[in-house]
């Protein structure tokens, strides 16, 4: 049965048909917004190339977050620019590291905002590489014993959740039972599971201080071209006891969302990542393109490949958008 019995025009007439018929839907649920936070005070430095994202010291972090909070967007996930850096990293998991001082004082004041802590070397140390360096070369299970160290570290310091970046094998479950050692059994894993090589990362290192000084990370991160890979990736973060799995990045991503939606029943995080972010500020700026309609486009389309929830620089614009609407 095809034309003229079929007119799929029909329910495109008019605006609220069409949201009578929507299939995907964004809500402020889905949203976690990244923070980068530094040591300091009264500090608020803007990323040049993420205009509107900033480098707080710990007390304007608080004050933000309230006003996360405030619109709605039930989590952050923090990354850190330490005081000084090291072979090991040590600031990821000493007691008085920049993002444990900044857990303890947002759960202090802002109790209810899900905290996520990013675990992960390449911020904290000297050479920018997610782990420990041997030879050039980042030495696997040396670096499992760091970062499982810097996610129990997050962990008593206030996270709710933690979420390992570094790509080493068998974090998780490193990470899962180091916790469990120590009572924190509740704290969820957001596992980075399937993180490629990806030049979209590119305005984070600026804004997170953490470029490699050598080489590339692409021995431990994914090859772009790999999707069979990501599913094994998958998988084995869930065998290994991952609660929420994440593709990343998201947008030349989609089809490995899509995949990952169709075969695993645990929740999915998709990270927009700077490089999305930035392009699109970027475009707007020269009045390429509409900025908002793109932004709400591109997240939309991430939610229907599958993400149940989405790291976004955009989130507190999307979340004011989604309030004046209701
Ligand atoms: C690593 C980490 C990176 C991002 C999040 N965690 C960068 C990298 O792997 O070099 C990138 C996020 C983004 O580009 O927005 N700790």
């Amino acid at each position: 049965m095809g034309f003229p019995i079929n007119r799929m025009r029909r329910l495109r007439k008019n605006e609220n048909l069409r949201r009578m018929v929507r299939e995907t839907k964004i809500s402020v649920d889905d949203l976690i917004y990244p923070l980068f936070v530094r040591p300091g005070k009264n500090i608020k430095v803007e990323i040049s190339s993420m205009p509107g994202n900033y480098q707080w010291s710990v007390d304007l972090l608080v004050k933000e977050c309230e006003e996360i909070f405030k619109l709605g967007i039930p989590a952050v996930i923090l990354f850190g620019i330490p005081e000084s850096k090291d072979e090991l990293g040590s600031e990821a998991y000493s007691e008085n590291g920049i993002v444990q001082r900044a857990l303890r004082a947002i759960k202090k004041e802002v109790p209810d905002l899900i905290l996520i802590a990013d675990v992960c070397l390449c911020e904290y140390t000297s050479h920018g590489h997610c782990g420990v360096v041997e030879n050039g070369y980042v030495n696997n299970d040396k670096t499992l014993e760091l970062l499982a160290k810097s996610a129990l570290s997050f962990a008593e310091a206030g996270a709710d959740i933690v979420a390992p970046s570094d790509m080493m094998d068998g974090r998780v479950k490193a990470i899962r039972e180091i916790l469990d050692r120590n009572g924190f059994f509740n704290i969820p894993i957001m596992a980075y599971s399937a993180k490629y090589a990806s030049s979209f990362y590119g305005p984070f290192r600026e804004a997170a201080e953490s470029a490699p000084k050598f080489g590339d990370r692409k021995s431990y991160q994914m090859d772009p071209p790999n999707a069979r890979e990501a599913l094994r990736e998958i998988e084995l973060d869930i065998e290994e006891g991952a609660d929420i799995i994440m593709v990343k990045p998201a947008l030349s991503y989609l089809d490995i969302i899509s995949k990952a939606r169709e075969r695993f029943n645990v929740p999915i995080a998709a990270y927009n990542v700077s490089g999305e972010f930035s392009m699109v500020k970027a475009a707007s700026r020269l009045g390429w393109i509409d900025e908002e309609k793109i932004m709400y486009e591109i997240l939309i389309s991430i939610k229907r490949a599958g993400a149940d929830l989405i790291l976004t620089y955009f989130a507190k614009d999307i979340a004011k958008k989604l309030k004046s609407k209701n």
